[in-house]
């Protein structure tokens, strides 16, 4: 006996995305060969180790809390003391009077995208996207009933402003940005933002409803010295979805937050909506001894010079292969241009010297690959010589 289950979940769930299958194929391959010769570069999963401050306050709090205080619900939008933190350490950091009462404590920034976009669309509305872009921006979008405009990035992967402004018309619910940019590295600057700002503020007066900024933001503290802007400074009708998953490298916790402009129309209503929208997903209560622990460690990160000593040495040896790229000024991906065409076909070849790659079709663009680097210093050193063999079949 069969039920008839929602068919768009079923085909989701049975597909899984590339990056899960590739990251489940090198688990196999680990068993059959051993770890060490599996080179892994499919997952964004930090691998570097929280601060000490992370888990000494985790440690404090589960000795001192009381369990049944520690453990317990908090309000639906989080503790009201860790809001207010998160919200003060907004108005220190980038000078924006944030109000506690427009954060929202999520699941990571998973869980605030999917609330904020649940609260934002309505049947019709589009949501511009930068190409290429986070895989699960178009299972989230679509989940949530909107439209998914791709828009191309210019080739340094920067905003193509000329493009944005074609494509923002009178259906543009918002436009969603990711800086520093998982997969290409790139860290949007001040100049292009308010360009894109200007572009926003222009639109919305044409057509008298505002087009909202979404900033997603994971990688906020992980730039290699390019400043990463705030997007409330830019523009009045922005929403900044955080997440300290590969800030802290606490990407197993699920924590994070969105906070809504002060500066945004209708913020009350707005975030009225995320409420509503986080009540129907079940997106309430985000966990709550990482509330806190990530309250006592707000603006810290983990060693971004691991990352950057990572970078350093895989892009000069890619280039020394013959491969070419554009350089990551952030985040923790290398996004390889594929010799051949087909990256899938380029990702199959790669395999074969053990080393697992994403190819780029399913971040919205043909003809690349992404090489995550958040991997032990050895497994970069141990891959070299299959990157070169790869680049050889090739005759770079
Ligand atoms: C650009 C981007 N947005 C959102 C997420 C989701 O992050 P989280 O673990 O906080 O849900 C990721 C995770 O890799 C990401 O790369």
């Amino acid at each position: 006996m069969k039920n008839k289950l929602n068919e768009e979940m079923l085909r989701l769930g049975k597909e899984r995305s590339a990056i899960r299958e590739l990251f489940e194929y090198g688990r196999q391959r680990a068993k059959e060969i051993g770890a060490e010769n599996v080179f892994d570069f499919s997952l964004g999963n930090p691998s570097v180790p929280a601060p000490v401050s992370v888990t000494k306050e985790a440690e404090r709090l589960l000795r001192e809390v009381p369990a049944e205080q520690l453990h317990g619900y908090t309000s639906a939008a989080g503790a009201p003391e860790v809001r207010a933190a998160v919200a003060e350490y907004i108005g220190k950091t980038f000078s924006v009077p944030q109000k506690a009462e427009h954060i929202y404590m999520t699941c990571g920034a998973a869980a605030s995208l999917t609330v904020l976009l649940g609260a934002l669309c309505t049947p019709g509305d589009e949501i511009v996207v930068i190409a290429p872009y986070f895989p699960e921006y178009r299972v989230f979008i679509e989940r949530a009933g909107g439209k998914v405009r791709e828009v191309p990035a210019a080739e340094d992967f920067h905003l193509d402003l000329g493009a944005l402004e074609e494509a923002i018309g009178a259906q543009t619910k918002a436009v969603l940005y990711n800086s520093p940019n998982n997969p290409t590295g790139a860290v949007y600057g001040e100049e292009e933002l308010r360009g894109l700002a200007r572009l926003l503020e222009r639109k919305s007066r044409e057509r008298g409803t505002p087009v909202y900024l979404i900033a997603d933001e994971p990688y906020r503290e992980l730039s290699y010295g390019a400043p990463v802007p705030y997007a409330m400074n830019l523009y009045d009708h922005a929403i900044v979805c955080y997440s300290f998953s590969k800030s802290l490298s606490l990407a197993g916790e699920r924590i994070g937050y969105l906070a809504v402009s002060p500066r945004c129309a209708d913020a009350d209503a707005l975030f009225a909506a995320v409420c509503g929208a986080g009540r129907a997903l079940g997106y309430v209560c985000a966990p709550a001894l990482f509330q806190r622990v990530i309250a006592a460690n707000l603006g810290k990160a983990s060693d971004v010079s691991v990352y950057r000593a990572n970078r350093d040495l895989l892009c000069e040896e890619m280039r020394a292969c013959g491969f070419s790229y554009v350089a990551p000024e952030g985040a923790f991906y290398l996004f390889v241009k594929s010799p051949e065409p087909d990256a899938k076909a380029f990702c199959e070849r790669a395999k074969g010297h053990e080393l697992l790659l994403v190819p780029s079709d399913s971040f919205g663009i043909g003809g690349y690959v992404r090489v995550s680097y958040c991997v032990p210093r050895q497994t970069i050193e141990r891959a070299l010589p299959a990157f070169a063999a790869l680049a050889r079949e090739y005759g770079l």
